[in-house]
């Protein structure tokens, strides 16, 4: 049927999906370079008719449910039995959610998706919905060896497939009815439907079309892994995110063991969730406390590092940040930053050269946030200039001490997001003293068990740092829990 249909030739950028009516070397949405490819698409849209057909005689098969009011919805949460993913997801599986989850390859979406499916079923024991997942990239063989390799226990109720066409995975669900579909990747399916390449962007968005319709018709949680390469070689999961409920991003340095789950987008909870887990060799596991990840086993203080609080969703992680300040042998010295802006950390070193009267014209500033975590939050500002300053006095700053505050242009600490959040994990970790903002005082001062010391200025840093470490070196009594500064 479809073949008959007139087809209109287009180009397609691979890097970001822009479509355009002629070949050109350049894209002129995105500026890359021969990304353009050309592909065939159906006169009538970039949907076939056939697959709308289809997910029209599936209509028929939906049984008919009535939708569910949001209230009741939620209740239909399925637990995935991993808690970090299901506080990304915003509190479980719903029944029906398309996911999509996206990373670079080899970060570890496949081992997450099948530790989740054995999670599901451990988690609802007395469900009998089959759960499927339908790999195009590995052997049923190769997927059985690492679920055994995940500790994943032989169960009736997940089903294995290796499909790259999607008609044949609509057959599958007919034929199984699975409550859980799992899609391992997006860019290795394609529809017989449309003729250009599996991983183009008509195959990647005809694949998400149909997929999307199974899930809202069928009541099915389908989740779509999809790669996200750094060159935009394939056409990457953007072009489809206005397709799905929720977009999780699975990220962490490949070198490094832990691994970030992002929410991207959700239609059913926060974006700001993240989910922390470490990568060994029995799969993911479950960080139930990340803050102990970023920060140092160091015994001593030394100087050039400070601990800061980012804010992620309702969490507060530890975070610590280390500058070295060192003679510059060259005209314009060196700024340079990795896990925070290059020039946040420029514009700090101009505020404490003002406020501290710290020379770092002549001297290179290396900057660096420790486990590899990338900050945007300028609450660490504070705590990444306290860093910068201590490794320039080469004073040693005591490793339990927390810095929370954004630092303004003219050396004012302004107040950060939900102080107490962060002050509560820093006490919980047995951290001793909280240099904040003078104007989070008031929301702080009933936190038990840590001191806590107010700073209106970057030019404060150093008071506090005399006056604080005087007041440690004697027993803190209740009445100088608050540092007095001025
Ligand atoms: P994988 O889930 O295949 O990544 P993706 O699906 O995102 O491409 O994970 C592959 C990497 O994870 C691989 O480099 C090896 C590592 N790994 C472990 O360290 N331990 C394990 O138990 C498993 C299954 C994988
Ligand atoms: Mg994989």
């Amino acid at each position: 049927m479809a073949k008959s249909k007139k087809k209109k030739t287009v180009y397609f950028c691979q890097s970001c999906g822009n479509e355009a009516a002629k070949w050109v070397g350049r894209c002129l949405h995105c500026g890359e370079w021969n990304s353009l490819v050309e592909e065939k698409i159906p006169v009538s849209g970039s949907h076939s008719n056939v697959s709308l057909e289809s997910s029209i005689s599936l209509d028929a098969v939906s049984l008919g449910t009535a939708r569910l009011s949001s209230e009741e919805a939620s209740e239909q949460r399925l637990s995935t039995g991993i808690g970090e993913l299901d506080r990304v997801l915003g509190g479980g599986l719903v029944s029906d959610g398309f996911v999509l989850l996206g990373g670079d390859p080899g970060i570890g979406k496949s081992t997450l998706l099948l530790q989740m499916l054995q999670g599901i079923v451990t988690a609802q024991p007395s469900q009998e919905f089959k759960l499927l997942y339908v790999s195009g990239e590995e052997s049923v063989q190769q997927i059985q060896s690492r679920a055994k390799r995940l500790g994943c226990t032989a169960n009736d109720r997940i089903l294995l497939s290796a499909q790259t066409q999607i008609e044949s995975v609509m057959g599958l669900v007919k034929k199984h009815q699975p409550g859980v579909l799992i899609i391992d990747s997006l860019q290795t399916f394609s529809s017989e439907e449309v003729e250009s390449a599996p991983g183009s962007v008509t195959q990647v968005r005809e694949v998400s079309y149909q997929l999307m319709n199974l899930a809202k018709q069928k009541s099915i949680a389908v989740f779509l892994v999809g790669h996200v390469t750094k060159e935009g070689g394939i056409a990457g999961p953007k072009v489809i995110e206005h397709m799905v409920d929720t977009v999780l991003y699975f990220e962490g340095d490949t070198a490094l063991h832990y691994r970030l789950l992002r929410t991207v987008k959700n239609r059913f909870g926060s974006t700001k969730e993240l989910g922390v887990f470490e990568m060994e060799g029995e799969g993911l596991k479950e960080v139930k406390n990340p803050s102990s990840l970023f920060l140092s086993e160091r015994s001593i203080d030394v100087s050039g590092t400070a601990i800061g609080s980012s804010l992620e969703g309702s969490r507060a992680l530890l975070v610590e940040l280390q500058a070295l300040v060192a003679p510059s042998s060259l005209n314009f010295p060196r700024r340079t930053a990795v896990g925070l802006d290059a020039s946040r950390v420029s514009l700090l070193a101009a505020i404490l050269e003002r406020h501290l009267n710290l020379k770092l014209a002549e001297r290179d500033l290396f900057f660096n946030v420790a486990g590899g975590l990338r900050l945007a939050e300028p609450a660490c500002d504070l705590a990444a200039a306290a860093a910068i300053w201590s490794s320039y006095e080469e004073i040693d700053l005591p490793r339990d001490w927390l810095f929370l505050g954004e630092v303004g242009l003219t050396g004012e600490v302004r107040n950060v997001t939900q102080p107490e959040i962060r002050i509560q994990e820093a006490q919980k970790l047995g951290f001793k003293v909280a240099v904040i903002p003078k104007a989070a005082k008031k929301r702080c001062e009933k936190i038990q068990g840590i001191k806590l010391a107010c700073v209106e200025t970057v030019g404060d840093l150093k008071k506090v740092f005399q006056t604080s470490a005087l007041s440690m070196s004697s027993q803190p009594s209740a009445s100088d829990r608050q540092v007095p500064l001025r």
